[in-house]
C-alpha cells in the first residue's frame, strides 16, 4: 500500500467541522489514505489560540503544503483580516480553480460546464484600504488601493491558458473592466492578448468580455461560456454566480493553487445560520476533495467519489435541504459512503 500523503486539515468554522467530518467518512470509503494534521484557524483560531491564523497552522502547511480547508469566518467591517486572503498570501496561492458542472439535472439551468479562474492575490481585493478622518468623523472618507501587475497577472493567465489546453476547454473569456478601469484591469486584458497571440494561438478561441455584460450574459445564456479568467475582486463575484447556476453554493468547490502549495475547499462560507443543525450539504467541500485527490493523482477515488455524488444525488434521491430535499448531512453521507462501498 502506498505511503499516506501528509496534508493538513483545518475544520473551520460554522458548519465547517459538519462537512470536513462527510468528507473524511468519503475518503475512509475510498480507502484514500491521508496522513492527517488537523489544525485550527478562523474564529476558532481566535477562541482557542487567540489567532485566526496561529503559527502552528502556518507550519503545519509549511511542511505539506496541501490542506483540505473549511470555511472560516471573517467579520465584515472591523475586525481582523481574512485568514482566507492571509493563507493565499502566505503561500502564494496564485490561482483559484472554481469548476460549475450540473451534477442534477432539470435545474433552471441545464447541462452547465463552466470553470472560473480567478486571479487570487492582486487587485482591489486584497483589503489595503484605510479611512481618511475629517473634523470628528473618523469615517469621512474610505480609500481602497488596488494592485495588479504584469508578472502576476501573465503567471496566472499562463495558469489559466495551461489549464484550458489540458482540460479540452474549446473558449476562453477574459473578463475585465478595461474601459473604466483602463490601467488597474487594463494590465490584465493587455497580458491575457499578448500571451494569446504569442504562445496559445490556434489552440483554443479567445474571447474578452466586459464584468457587466459578463454577469447578464452568463444569466441569460451561459451555454456561450466554458472558462471565463478574470481577476480577484471580479472573480470572487462570478464564482458565485455560476454556483448559483449549478444549485447553489453547496454544489461548488474550489482550489487555490500556488507554484509548490495548494489548499482545497468549498467556495462558500461558514454558514452561521444553519451551523449546528446537522442540515449542510457537504457536496461543494467533497467535490473540492476530489480536486485534491485528482492533483495527489489519485484520479480513480476522484473519479469514484464523483461517481457516488452523483448517483447519491440523482439516483438515491438523497438531497439536503438546499437542492429541495430533507435528508440531514449524516444521512446524505450514509447514503454516499454506501455508494461509494458498492451497496
Ligand atoms: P455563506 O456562504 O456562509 O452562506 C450564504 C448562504 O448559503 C446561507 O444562507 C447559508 O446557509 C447557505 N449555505 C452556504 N453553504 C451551504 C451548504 N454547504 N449547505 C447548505 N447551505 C449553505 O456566506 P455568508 O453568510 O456571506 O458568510 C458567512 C461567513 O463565511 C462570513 O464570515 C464570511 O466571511 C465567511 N466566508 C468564508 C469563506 C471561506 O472560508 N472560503 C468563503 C465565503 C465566506
Amino acid at each position: 500500500m502506498a505511503t499516506p500523503i501528509s496534508a493538513t486539515l483545518i475544520p473551520g468554522d460554522g458548519i465547517g467541522p459538519e462537512i470536513i467530518d462527510a468528507t473524511l467518512a468519503a475518503f475512509d470509503a475510498l480507502g484514500a489514505q491521508f496522513n492527517w494534521d488537523r489544525q485550527i484557524a478562523g474564529l476558532e483560531g481566535v477562541k482557542v489560540a487567540g489567532d485566526p491564523l496561529p503559527v502552528a497552522t502556518l507550519d503545519s502547511i509549511r511542511r505539506t503544503r496541501l490542506a483540505l480547508k473549511g470555511p472560516l469566518e471573517t467579520p465584515s467591517g472591523g475586525g481582523y483580516r481574512s485568514s482566507n486572503v492571509r493563507l493565499r498570501e502566505e503561500f502564494q496561492l496564485y490561482a483559484n480553480l472554481r469548476p460549475a458542472l450540473t451534477v442534477i439535472p432539470g435545474g433552471r439551468f441545464d447541462k452547465i460546464d463552466l470553470v472560473v479562474v480567478r486571479e487570487n492575490l492582486e487587485g482591489l481585493y486584497i483589503g489595503h484600504e484605510h479611512y481618511v478622518k475629517i473634523d470628528d468623523d473618523p469615517h469621512a472618507v474610505a480609500m481602497a488601493t488596488g494592485i495588479n501587475t504584469r508578472a502576476g497577472s501573465r503567471r496566472l493567465l499562463e495558469f489559466a491558458f495551461e489549464h484550458a489546453v489540458a482540460t479540452g476547454r474549446k473558449k476562453v473569456s477574459i473578463v475585465h473592466k478595461a474601459n473604466i478601469m483602463k490601467a488597474l484591469t487594463g494590465i490584465f486584458l493587455e497580458t491575457g492578448l499578448e500571451l494569446y497571440e504569442r504562445k496559445y494561438k490556434g489552440q483554443f478561441e479567445l474571447d474578452t468580455v466586459i464584468i457587466d455584460a459578463c454577469a447578464m450574459k452568463l444569466v441569460l445564456n451561459p451555454w456561450q461560456f466554458d472558462m471565463l479568467v478574470t481577476t480577484n475582486l471580479f472573480g470572487d463575484i462570478l464564482s458565485d454566480l455560476v454556483a448559483g447556476l449549478v444549485g447553489g453554493l453547496g454544489m461548488a468547490p474550489g482550489a487555490n493553487i500556488g507554484a509548490d502549495a495548494a489548499i482545497f475547499e468549498a467556495v462558500h462560507g461558514s454558514a452561521p445560520d444553519i451551523a449546528g443543525k446537522g442540515i449542510a450539504n457537504p457536496t461543494a467541500l467533497m467535490l473540492a476533495g476530489a480536486m485534491m485527490l485528482d492533483h495527489c493523482r489519485m484520479t480513480d477515488e476522484a473519479t469514484r467519489l464523483r461517481t457516488a455524488i452523483d448517483a447519491t444525488l440523482n439516483l438515491d434521491k438523497v438531497r439536503t435541504g438546499d437542492l429541495g430535499g430533507t435528508a440531514k448531512t449524516a444521512e446524505f453521507t450514509k447514503a454516499l459512503v454506501s455508494r461509494i462501498q458498492g451497496g
